[in-house]
């Protein structure tokens, strides 16, 4: 048997796990906080956030109002945002962005019909206004990097890379109560043991969990660690049925689902069929530029009604200029696959992109353990509803990571005694000598979800899924207990329990609602609710 192997402990403030735009925001905003420990999986533009295309919807142009933006995303959201918490996010649009900029953040500007530089902004499906602000068509590395920039002058912040947590702590595992969260183990990538970070407070800034699916638009991070952590710790989770899935991401056999930005059917891009058939009219009044459920919808209709691989998306009849100006990253990664988008239509296919349910919070980002927050995608905060307008996330990261920062500065810190916190003990397992296993169960779990918990769902999917989930999640567990951890076992168990929280919150949905659509309930139910889960009762 190996002996005890344990690797560095650490004693932190605040232990933030991810750093995207809201744990990045988080840690930017707690000047007063002295030691701050950051960690990534393997650098801090790894998530989400880096490969944000359109930008972030905020209420900036003087014909454009708050209750126009607060509507907007009630309508997408079809009917179970939280009307409050909509309010809070929206409103804090001007001033996050006046934030962002006094952090070094450039966002397209324009000079305007009378002669005035101004922002330039964009429009995307669900806005009723130009409303989006953006640096060019890569939004997302222009925050991550200026904000990344900001955080190494900081002296609190230590960003732990290639480390990648695998279970929060509580105090109720040394006997202790009222139950708070008190740190975290997390795998040193580097050193292949996993290291101890006592904290007093912990942020999951993970992002969401769309790696869930076989296709999906996002980078490798999204395994939805987070949510896996909160619950095993005791959190409820919500609405977690609703998974975005993009309808544009562009189809050929060597991309990697890489994003067509909705911005694109904002400046006017038509869809069609292979022929060249436009068809978001038969669908919706506003036809490419309806909320983003809808026309994936449609083209997963289209597809399977004409019997096709992709449909098209159509910018040609724009100026060359115009789209290489305002899309200068789209056209030269398509253009890296004989692709000159000025000149021809892209084929496109929906892929997974964003989890709408997550971890539950309040405004300031509590989950249901003192001393335990969720920001970010990995959080359900109440905004988005049945269906996230394009554009809101990243507002929303930045928002709830601010209010966030502001409640942990007032809090007193708990009393911990380190050395009662225990080391991560290997003892009792090996190292694995069987690891196609986990990578079968990985595609495995992929493609059901794909095939099963996709765009168009059914009851006897659902079931056939949870059948399938229930048994994968058999062979993790067991896997888990004899063999030393790596970061596939560590992804694969989460997802797995991602994915099973999802199947079940479908298969209590019992109506279709926004990016839930299951053909035996095509309707909308009057009872209006969100799905809860809690660990305690669950099943
Ligand atoms: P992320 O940015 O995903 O960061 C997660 C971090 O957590 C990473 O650093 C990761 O390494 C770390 N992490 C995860 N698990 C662990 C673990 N176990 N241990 C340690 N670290 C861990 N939204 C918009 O509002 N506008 C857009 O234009 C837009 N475009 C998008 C385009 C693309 C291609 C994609 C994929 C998403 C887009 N979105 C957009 C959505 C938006 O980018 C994300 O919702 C948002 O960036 C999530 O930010 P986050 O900070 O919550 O997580
Ligand atoms: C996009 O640019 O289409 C993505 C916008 C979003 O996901 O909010």
């Amino acid at each position: 048997m190996p002996a005890k192997i344990s690797g560095t402990r650490h004693k932190v403030d605040v232990l933030i796990i991810g750093s995207g735009a809201a744990g990045m925001t988080l840690a930017l905003n707690l000047p007063g906080i002295s030691n701050i420990a950051m960690l990534c999986k393997e650098n801090s533009n790894d998530g989400s956030t880096y490969y944000a295309q359109g930008g972030m919807a905020a209420v900036l142009d003087e014909y454009d109002s708050m209750e126009s933006h607060i509507e907007d995303t009630l309508i997408a959201g079809a009917g179970l945002c939280h009307r409050d918490v909509v309010q809070f996010v929206v409103e804090q649009s001007p001033n996050l962005i006046d934030w962002l900029i006094t952090m070094g953040t450039n966002f397209d500007r324009r000079v305007s019909s009378s002669g005035k530089s101004e922002f330039h902004l964009t429009q995307e499906g669900g806005h009723s206004h130009r409303r989006v602000i953006h640096a060019a068509d890569a939004t997302g590395r222009e925050i991550s990097n200026r904000l990344g920039s900001a955080l190494s002058k900081r002296s609190n912040c230590t960003i732990y890379t290639n480390h990648i947590a695998i279970d929060v702590i509580t105090s109720d595992t040394l006997g202790g109560s009222p139950k708070h969260c008190i740190g975290a183990y997390a795998l040193n990538m580097e050193t292949r043991k996993v290291d101890l970070f006592q904290a007093d407070y912990v942020v999951l800034a993970t992002g969401g969990a769309s790696k869930v699916y076989l296709y999906t638009s996002n980078p490798d991070t999204a395994s939805g660690d987070g949510i896996a952590m909160a619950w095993r710790a005791g959190c409820r989770v919500a609405n977690l049925e609703f998974n975005q899935f993009h309808p544009t991401c562009l189809f050929h056999p060597t991309a990697r689902s890489f994003l067509i930005s909705e911005a694109l059917r904002g400046e006017g891009a038509r869809l069609c069929l292979p022929d060249g058939t436009p068809f978001m009219h038969n669908f919706h009044d506003e036809a490419e530029l309806a909320p983003r459920d809808i026309v994936a919808r449609a083209i997963d209709h289209e597809m399977k009604r004409v019997g096709c691989d992709f449909v098209l998306l159509d910018i040609s009849h724009k100026p060359a200029a115009f789209t290489k100006k305002h899309f200068p990253n789209i056209y030269s990664k398509c253009l890296e696959f004989d692709l000159d988008i000025t000149q021809e239509p892209i084929p496109i296919v929906p892929a997974a992109h964003y989890t709408c349910g997550g971890v539950m919070t309040d405004l300031n980002g509590r989950t249901d353990i003192k001393g335990l927050y969720a920001i970010g995608e990995t959080s359900f905060t109440g905004l988005h509803g049945a269906n996230r307008m394009a554009s809101n996330s990243l507002l929303e990261c930045m928002v709830f990571a601010r209010s966030a920062a502001a409640d942990i500065a007032t809090q007193t810190a708990p009393v911990v005694n380190m050395k009662s916190l225990p080391s991560w003990d290997e003892s009792q397992v090996t190292a694995s000598q069987e690891d196609v296993i986990l990578s079968h169960n990985w595609e495995e779990l992929r493609r059901l979800m794909w095939d099963y918990v996709g765009i168009v769902r059914s009851n006897r999917r659902l079931q056939r899924a949870r059948r399938r989930i229930h048994l994968l999640q058999q062979e993790i567990s067991d896997y888990y207990r004899y063999f030393r951890v790596n970061s596939d076992l560590i992804e694969l168990r989460n997802l797995t329990q991602v994915a099973e929280l999802i199947v079940h919150s479908a298969l209590k949905r019992q109506e279709s609602r926004g990016l839930h659509f299951n053909q035996d309930y095509p309707e909308l139910a009057p009872d209006i609710h969100d799905t809860i889960l809690e660990p305690l009762n669950y099943r």
